[in-house]
């Protein structure tokens, strides 16, 4: 059954509650770097508030408080660049649950609300009825368009769906339909390209989409166990020595399946990691006391070459330490040719996101999700919480 979406509901005269995910990076000044998810949310606030709604209730966590009132977790900060982003006043209200909260509600002459930090209520992650009852309590309907929490099962993602009506919002609905869509329909040829730092963090994804896709190409710190695996020398490159054997029957795997896995065929190596080292380029094998950073030149046109047919593109790890110039090309390059391509190219939250976002790159992008956690347990074909506990149509 199809889950409701925010069109499914009459919202005129409703206190509509929305979980955003505003879980956005500070400095230490406690200013917002990068307002992405804020504006990603953008939509559904619009619709709600054309929709003639009495008031808008949003929530969210930001960062890991664990529990307790932190004040640099504090959502203050966001509600100021909300009030920006949509031009009208957004009240900010200091706590979440109890009779104080929902007295300031009602009693507020702004119609969009901003409530604290749900985390500072240990209940929240707990998932606790009676807090996630409380939070429902606020409003007559709920929205969930935090798609970047929707791997939690917390209260404000899961426990409030049992006392309100829950619909997707826009967000939600949307990275739905891309991540869905590539998976289960993806237009052919389907290619996948990993990359980070560890092949553990991977494994579901590429056991999901193996199957699936038709060809997967690696780079990253992960890329070097699967190099051991086949019996190169990778110096002091990163190795997780425990997925060795899980390596070798992935790459079993994809030759019994006709997959392709393609890895880096040369690589740009140094001595140390630091941004200043003296970089070379080594081929397949790194040299004895190498460390391995970025994939080199010809690992980057094997890359393009193999992807220029693609049709449907699904990246989720950058492809080097891209955070330091000198170690960034593996990612940018590919970043760039894939921004060229006539292909549905959705990009995995988290690392791939900031990389795509530091090359500028983001508005040539099919996709680029706002979950991290959320994508990638997405990709690995695992049932979300916050999704699957929305209301059927
Ligand atoms: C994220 O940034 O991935 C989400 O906001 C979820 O945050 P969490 O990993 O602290 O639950």
């Amino acid at each position: 059954m199809a889950k409701m979406s925010l069109k499914d509901l009459d919202l005129k005269g409703k206190t509509v509650l929305v979980r955003a995910d505003f879980n956005v990076p500070q400095d230490a000044d406690l200013k917002i770097t990068d307002d992405t998810r804020i504006r990603a949310t953008l939509p559904t606030i619009k619709y709600i508030l054309q929709s003639g709604a009495k008031k808008l209730v949003l929530m969210s966590h930001l960062g890991r408080p664990d529990g307790k009132v932190v004040e640099k977790y504090s959502l203050r900060p966001v509600a100021a660049r909300l009030q920006e982003l949509i031009g009208e006043p957004v009240r900010f209200v200091n706590d979440c649950v109890g009779d104080s909260v929902k007295k300031e509600i009602d009693g507020a002459k702004e119609r969009v609300v901003l409530l604290e930090n749900l985390r500072f209520h240990p209940e929240e992650e707990a998932n606790d009825a009676g807090f996630a009852r409380q939070l429902a309590s606020l409003a007559d309907v709920y929205i969930n368009d935090a798609f970047g929490t929707a791997h939690r099962a917390h209260a404000s993602t899961e426990g409030v769906t049992h006392y309100l009506k829950a619909a997707a919002g826009f967000l939600l609905d949307k990275e739905i339909r891309y991540l869905g869509n590539a998976v289960q329909n993806p237009g052919r040829p389907f290619m996948v390209i990993l990359g980070g730092a560890k092949v553990s963090d991977k494994i579901g994804v590429i056991e999901n989409l193996l199957p699936e896709c038709d060809a997967i190409l690696i780079g990253g710190g992960m890329a070097y166990t699967f190099l051991k695996a086949k019996g190169k020398e990778i110096g002091n490159s990163k190795l997780e020595k425990d997925k060795l054997d899980l390596a070798k029957s992935i790459l079993e795997k994809a030759g019994s399946l006709n997959k392709e896995i393609l890895l880096p065929v040369d690589n740009v190596v140094v001595d140390n990691i630091d941004a200043n080292a003296a970089a070379e380029i080594s081929g397949e094998d790194v040299p004895a006391g190498k460390i391995a950073v970025d994939i080199g030149p010809k690992t980057i046109l094997l890359f393009e070459d193999k992807l220029k047919s693609a049709k449907t593109i699904v990246w989720n790890g950058p492809l080097g330490i891209f955070e330091m110039d000198a170690f960034s090309a593996g990612t940018l390059e590919v970043a760039k040719f894939i921004s060229t391509l006539k292909a549905t190219t959705i990009i995995g939250g988290g690392d791939t996101a900031a990389a795509v976002a530091k090359f500028k790159l983001e508005d040539k992008m099919t996709h680029i999700s706002t979950g991290g956690g959320a994508s990638l347990e997405f990709l690995e074909g695992k049932s979300l919480p916050g999704i699957a506990a929305l209301s059927e149509k």
